[in-house]
C-alpha cells in the first residue's frame, strides 16, 4: 500500500489550483490504477470537503474507482442507439454471467464491467470497448469469445 509520503507527494502539487480535486483524482489514479483509501482523509483534510462530497465526485466521473480493477476492463455502452438493438439484454446477460454489478471485478480478478455512454460507434451496436480496442455488432456469442479470452 502507498505510504501518507508518497500520496501526500501526489497531491501537494496541484493543491494551488483553482479547482485542485480532479487533477488530484487523476494523479492518483494514474500512479495506482484507483485512488487509494489512504488518500480519502488527506483529500478530504487538503480540500477542506466531506468524505461524501469525494465519494460524490468520484462517482459522478465514472472513470475513477475506488479499488484496483481486473486486468481486463469492459466497457458495454449504455446509450440509447445501443440499448435499442439489444445493448440492454447483453449487458445485462454479461453481468449475471459473470455474477457481478456494474463497476464490479470477476472473482478472479480478471475483468471489471464498466458502462460506457456511447462509444461512437451506434451504427453498429451493441458496442463495447475491451482495453483499448472498440468492438461492435455484438452479441453474447461474440461477448462470450471477448470474456473468455479475457481470462473471465
Ligand atoms: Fe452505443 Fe453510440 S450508442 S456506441
Amino acid at each position: 500500500a502507498p505510504t501518507v509520503a508518497e500520496l501526500s507527494d501526489l497531491i501537494a502539487p496541484h493543491l494551488h489550483l483553482e479547482g485542485p480535486l480532479l487533477p488530484i483524482l487523476h494523479a492518483l489514479q494514474d500512479a495506482f490504477g484507483h485512488v487509494p483509501e489512504a488518500a480519502m482523509p488527506l483529500i478530504t483534510e487538503a480540500l477542506n470537503i466531506t468524505r461524501a462530497e469525494l465519494h460524490g465526485v468520484m462517482s459522478f466521473y465514472h472513470d475513477f474507482r475506488d479499488v484496483p480493477a481486473g486486468r481486463h476492463v469492459v466497457k458495454i455502452c449504455r446509450a440509447e442507439a445501443c440499448q435499442a438493438v439489444g445493448g440492454t439484454e447483453l449487458a445485462e446477460a454479461t453481468l449475471a454471467r459473470l455474477g457481478v454489478a456494474w463497476h464490479g471485478t470477476t472473482a478472479n480478478g480478471a475483468v471489471t464491467i464498466e458502462p460506457v455512454y456511447c462509444l461512437g460507434l451506434c451504427a453498429c451496436g451493441p458496442a463495447a470497448m475491451v482495453d483499448d480496442k472498440v468492438i461492435g455488432r455484438l452479441d453474447s456469442v461474440r461477448m462470450d469469445a471477448l470474456l473468455a479470452e479475457a481470462g473471465a
